[in-house]
């Protein structure tokens, strides 16, 4: 097995409760509602969704015939399920975005929303994502932007050490990371990909503004400074809309079967072979566990 970086484990949190339903943040949540209509394509037949978390944008992607929620949390994945239900239009698979158990080339689509946040190598992980792209996907990668307003004027006050101007990540919190949108545009290019729409969400991420204002207006008002996204970005969330180039031959169908998804993560041989309650790597013989609808990739059981 490879070594990877650390996992911000969310095993039984209630971030979806605690941090959207009680938090007060249905004025983040519609603003980036408009963020993805603006940056999902018109049809699409296989998304991954990657650190899907309780499936709160899920519901969004209806551009795609199928859907794959991955997480590295299980009782994410438990709540995604139990709002989704089961059916052949979502699968749900517990793995690491380091080590993703699927073939290559694999999915037209993919999006990344409030997850990048928690990758302490991000160029890795976006090579990752890369890998299991088609010529043509398209790839809406949200992250969180060190080169804010509120960030520069803490810098200017000297109430911060780091610098928002500087390339490098800060984790500002264990395990979580803000990023330089120059830096994520790099890594994304390196991997190949055209960044074709860039929008500045949460712009009005104000305490005070949020208590006066409703969280539609306030979202709507969002929405119209979004596409200065494409000149500027200060604000504390970055949407970017990047796609592979385009296919030279007519892509394969896809996948009928969840069986044709994958690919053992610890040695990348496929097709595995369905037994009772797992899957089994015909070459390293590692187990991976199927159990209550959600397959799980994390270790071998
Ligand atoms: C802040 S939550 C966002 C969830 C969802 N995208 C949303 O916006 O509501 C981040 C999610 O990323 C997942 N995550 C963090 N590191 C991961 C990794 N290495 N592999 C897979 N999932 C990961 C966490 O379990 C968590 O559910």
């Amino acid at each position: 097995m490879t070594n990877t970086p650390p996992v911000c484990n969310y095993e039984g949190s209630d971030y979806q409760t605690t941090f959207w339903e009680q938090g007060g943040r249905a004025y983040e949540d519609k603003a980036e509602e408009f963020a993805l209509r603006r940056m999902l394509p018109p049809a699409g037949n296989l998304l991954l969704e990657l650190g899907a978390g309780a499936g709160r944008n899920t519901p969004r992607y209806t551009a795609y015939n199928r859907i794959i929620l991955l997480d590295y949390s299980r009782t994410q994945l438990q709540q995604a399920r139990a709002k989704l239900g089961d059916s052949p239009r979502y699968t749900y698979v517990a793995a690491d975005i380091y080590r993703l158990p699927f073939r290559t080339a694999l999915f037209d689509g993919a999006t990344m929303i409030r997850t990048l946040h928690h990758m302490a190598d991000a160029p890795q992980a976006l090579a990752q994502v890369r890998r299991i792209l088609a010529p043509g996907a398209n790839f809406i990668l949200e992250f969180a932007n060190k080169h804010n307003l509120k960030a520069m004027l803490r810098h200017a006050l000297r109430q911060q050490t780091w610098s928002p101007y500087t390339l490098d990540p800060v984790e500002f919190a264990a395990l979580n990371f803000d990023f330089h949108p120059q830096a994520v545009r790099g890594w994304l290019q390196a991997q190949g990909f055209a960044v074709q729409k860039t929008l500045t969400v949460s712009h009005f991420r104000l305490g005070i503004l949020k208590r006066s204002l409703p969280p539609s207006l306030l979202a709507a008002l969002d929405s119209l400074f979004q596409p200065t996204g494409a000149l500027f970005q200060l604000t504390p969330s970055v949407f970017v809309q990047a796609t592979l180039p385009a296919p030279s031959a007519p892509l394969p169908p896809p996948p009928a079967s969840a069986l044709e998804l994958f690919q053992c993560p610890s040695c990348g041989a496929s097709p595995l072979q369905e037994q009772p309650g797992f899957l089994l790597c015909p070459s390293c013989l590692s187990q991976w566990a199927y159990q209550d609808g959600i397959y799980d990739f994390r270790q071998p059981a």
